[in-house]
């Protein structure tokens, strides 16, 4: 069973600007580099929990995964197998990069790389945000939520619920947009999906939480006072009842930072379909920048 969403890794031409725009807008910890220059950044007691890798071109790497320990990621490892895909073992350098035990991984049917990680390293040093925040909600809900374009809606929502056992929390349908909502732990979604017009595949965004409206309204300032361009405006979610926003990160791809996600107790939860993705705000702007990021299509 999956626990939460771990770590994600992006592959940037770009990806030495994260080593200010992490602590600076963002109030993530910069701790330190991987072995081929990667920056890594920090959000509490994870050893790393965002890293962005040197590359040609902006894609997204790979979405790490908690599970409990190795048999849980061999379990759900076979039901992927079962499925027609192959899954692999992580190399002892591969463990070493991600601060985990080890993982397991895949491609999914759309080409994204998961990994079902276990025994990640936690740091001993206390986190020290690189601006002041009052800090991130994490812990047993993870690092936050991500959204991707799949290439088939109803493929995907079969894949990550029947093989990989996310819950559904709930739908959108809003005209041309259709989004379905997975959770694993109480944290209203950990990933959802939805289908562009042009059926491409990509990454839409990576959603962080803060413990504080208040840390929200001040990186709302300095995307402001910095130029970075907010893609969406402050505004509301129907679902999840965030309050956020989206810049553009410099690498391509958006970044939600938000407060005040709704907690689902999945005994309780019944899921429900919502008309509009946002009850106020959220409007997009900035779409000529909003370019979709792939994920990494070199082989692995
Ligand atoms: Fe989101």
């Amino acid at each position: 069973m999956i626990k939460s969403l771990a770590y994600l890794g992006v592959h940037s031409p770009d990806y030495k600007e994260w080593e200010r725009f992490g602590p600076e807008v963002l109030g993530l910890q910069h701790a330190g580099h991987g072995e081929d220059g990667a920056v890594r950044l920090r959000l509490d007691e994870a050893a790393h929990r965002i890293t962005i890798h040197p590359g040609e071109r902006n894609a997204i790497a790979y979405i790490g995964w908690s599970v409990k320990d190795e048999a849980d990621a061999k379990a759900i490892g076979s039901r992927v197998v079962a499925h027609g895909l192959e899954v692999q073992r992580s190399a002892p350098d591969e463990n070493a990069q991600r601060k985990v035990e080890g993982f397991y991984w895949f491609k999914d049917p759309s080409g994204f790389r998961h990994e079902l990680s276990w025994g990640q390293y936690h740091a001993v040093a206390p986190f020290h945000a690189g601006r002041p925040v009052s800090g991130f909600r994490t812990a047993e809900q993870g690092l936050g939520h991500v959204v991707l374009a799949v290439a088939d809606l109803e493929e995907g929502d079969r894949f990550y619920r029947e093989v990989l056992g996310f819950h559904p929390s709930d739908i959108v349908r809003d005209g041309p947009l259709e989004a379905h909502f997975y959770h694993i732990n109480g944290r209203h979604h950990s990933l959802a999906i939805s289908r562009l017009p042009t059926r491409e595949v990509a990454f839409l965004h990576l959603m962080i939480e803060l413990n504080s409206l208040d840390d929200v309204g001040t990186a709302h300032d300095i995307c402001e006072q910095r130029g970075i361009p907010i893609t969406t405006t402050l505004g509301r979610h129907s679902n999840d009842h965030m309050i956020s926003f989206y810049m553009y990160t410099p690498s391509g791809f958006r970044l939600e930072y938000g407060w005040g996600g709704l907690d689902v107790d999945h005994d309780l939860w019944i899921p429900r379909t919502y008309d509009k993705p946002s009850s106020w705000g959220h409007h997009r702007q900035h779409k000529e920048l909003t370019a979709l990021m792939m994920h990494d299509r070199a082989p692995a």
